[in-house]
């Protein structure tokens, strides 16, 4: 009999009961323990023994370090009781954007992060959109990273016609390409360009026009929210007509959708992969769970 193990977020259990529904597994659960010195224990709770497969859902909500150090217990948990086969949904996989020395001395803690789900036990690792997928060959076991952005739009109601897929930069483009064409829209990439007379940077598509245009800025995460308010504000101030945003990971960073709303976004699509943020209603959230079924199953 398989199992789905929800970690001890909420989100853990909304994603995990979800999944279980759809794939006919038991549901259990977990809790988290606080010791005053303040070390912390995850452990599998009302269970004497686990079967077969074990799912465990645990994102990497912030503390991300806690968080990944919870699901590697649950992991170790989990194997105690009996586990054969452990595969670790991660809807949000943390630490993947240092994914290079970018200077001496520093740790590549993309592979860090998921060697520590292998050394726990886990047998196989599904994460969302993972901020390069290359991250998970780090991985020995099976992987899979779910792309959600054409699901994301199905489910948003995105159609085409006045339509302009951008993203933020040349490495993100394949994103863009994706989206774009399961929706039938144009796509581009953004630069920075300097005035020649003015002096002043502006943020704008490659080659495709954004006047009048509805824009779509589709990236993997919002942290504080920088990087799409000053692509938005550029892009409104050239003649855009509205600025969105669709993004798999919106991390709830204080500050950023007020940041957003500033520089003109008027609607933020997200991935549910981490705890929902107050947003006054910036950010519709989109349940990932039917995707992340899927790949499970396929994952079998
Ligand atoms: C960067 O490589 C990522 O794809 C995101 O563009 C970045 O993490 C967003 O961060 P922020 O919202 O703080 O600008």
């Amino acid at each position: 009999m398989a199992t789905v193990l929800a970690g001890p977020l909420l989100v853990d259990r909304v994603v995990a009961r979800e999944i279980a529904y759809k794939l006919g597994y038991t549901l259990a659960g977990s809790s988290l323990r606080r010791f005053p010195d303040g070390e912390m224990l995850a452990r599998v709770d009302d269970a004497e023994r686990l079967e077969g497969t074990v799912v465990i859902v645990k994102t990497m909500a912030r503390p991300m370090a806690e968080s990944l150090l919870q699901a590697a217990m649950l992991a170790d948990a989990a194997r105690g009781l009996g586990a054969e086969r452990i595969v670790m949904v991660s809807p949000y996989l943390a630490f993947a954007r240092q994914d290079r020395r970018f200077l001496p001395g520093e740790p590549v803690t993309a592979a860090l992060a998921v060697k520590t789900l292998a050394s726990s036990g886990v047998d196989a690792l599904v994460a969302v959109e993972v901020h390069k997928e290359a991250v998970l060959e780090w991985f020995p076991g099976g992987r899979v990273n779910v792309r959600p952005y054409r699901y994301m739009a199905d489910i948003a109601g995105l159609k085409g016609g006045d339509i302009l897929v951008l993203a933020p930069d040349l490495g993100a483009l394949e994103r863009a390409r994706m989206l774009a064409t399961h929706i039938g829209a144009g796509y581009d990439y953004l630069v920075k360009k300097r005035d020649r007379i003015t002096g002043e940077v502006v943020i704008e598509p490659k080659s495709i026009d954004a006047r009048g245009k509805r824009v779509v800025i589709v990236d993997d995460i919002v942290s504080t929210g920088g990087t799409v308010a000053k692509a938005a504000a550029s892009l409104l101030g050239q003649g855009a007509k509205s600025v969105e945003v669709m993004v798999a990971h919106w991390m709830g960073v204080p500050g950023a959708p007020e940041r957003l709303r500033a520089a003109g976004v008027s609607r933020v699509i997200a991935g549910l992969t981490l705890p929902p943020a107050e947003t006054g209603g910036l950010v519709e959230y989109v349940d990932l769970a039917p995707l992340l079924a899927e790949s499970i199953r396929e994952l079998a």
